[in-house]
């Protein structure tokens, strides 16, 4: 944990802003679903998580230190709003309006773990279809560079899992497809691998996972409070 705020000053999350328009990832994600799921779901998780760090009077240097703390000392609702705040920060990033495919050791990696781009198509879509209720689908490697595809159940993550590097996420609640598929989850999640995956970040994370430079949300800006 970080030094404790001093009087009148708190440590406050931003919420960060989608690095694309509202509506470059239709049709596979409409506008609208982007507008609730950014400005109302995210922001909501953000504003709880500040709120209940300033309530309590803590400080903490990063996002990723509330996650492991929360998550450590049994707070659920911190861990809840915490963890859902990064990962929806995560999910932003590992999508991208130009459709890529995987490219250098991220791409030996899938072949190494799955034989081709199709079978690592179908462990996804069928990991996440299957997986019950709300949660996130991931793309994870290890520190030997193995990759392979993990869910999570609400707002679990990978930051509680030693030695795994997130390389892509995918929603699983119901606010991030319903308004586009209905219940149809598997068809959100065919269209969503098909076209929206940024391999590039990817493939960076990949790259990344040994020296400490994987994606951190950003860190919290001190700002003068009233009591
Ligand atoms: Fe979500």
């Amino acid at each position: 944990m970080a030094e404790p705020p001093s009087p009148g000053t708190t440590a406050m999350f931003s919420l960060p802003d989608l690095p694309y328009a509202y509506d470059a990832l239709s049709p596979v994600i409409s506008d609208d679903t982007l507008h609730f799921h950014h400005d109302k779901h995210h922001a909501t998780y953000v504003k709880n998580t500040n709120d209940i760090l300033q309530q309590a009077g803590k400080s903490f240097a990063s996002l990723e230190e509330v996650v492991a703390e929360a998550h450590k000392a049994g707070d659920k609702k911190l861990f809840n709003n915490a963890a859902q705040a990064w990962n929806h920060a995560f999910f932003w990033e590992s999508m991208s309006p130009e459709t890529q495919d995987p490219t250098g050791d991220v791409a030996e990696a899938i072949r190494s773990a799955f034989g081709d781009h199709g079978a690592l198509k179908e462990a996804f879509v069928t990991e996440g279809a299957g997986h019950f209720a709300s949660g996130w689908v991931w793309l994870v490697a290890d520190t030997d560079g193995a990759v392979k595809v993990i869910s999570t159940h609400d707002a679990a993550d990978t930051l509680t899992e030693q030695g795994l590097t997130p390389l892509l996420v995918c929603d699983l609640w119901e606010h991030a497809y319903y308004l586009d598929y209905q219940n149809d989850r598997k068809q959100f999640l065919t269209k969503w691998f098909e076209a929206l995956p940024n391999w590039s970040f990817a493939g960076a994370q990949f790259d990344a996972r040994a020296n400490g430079g994987a994606y951190r949300f950003d860190a919290p800006s001190r700002s003068s409070v009233s009591a």
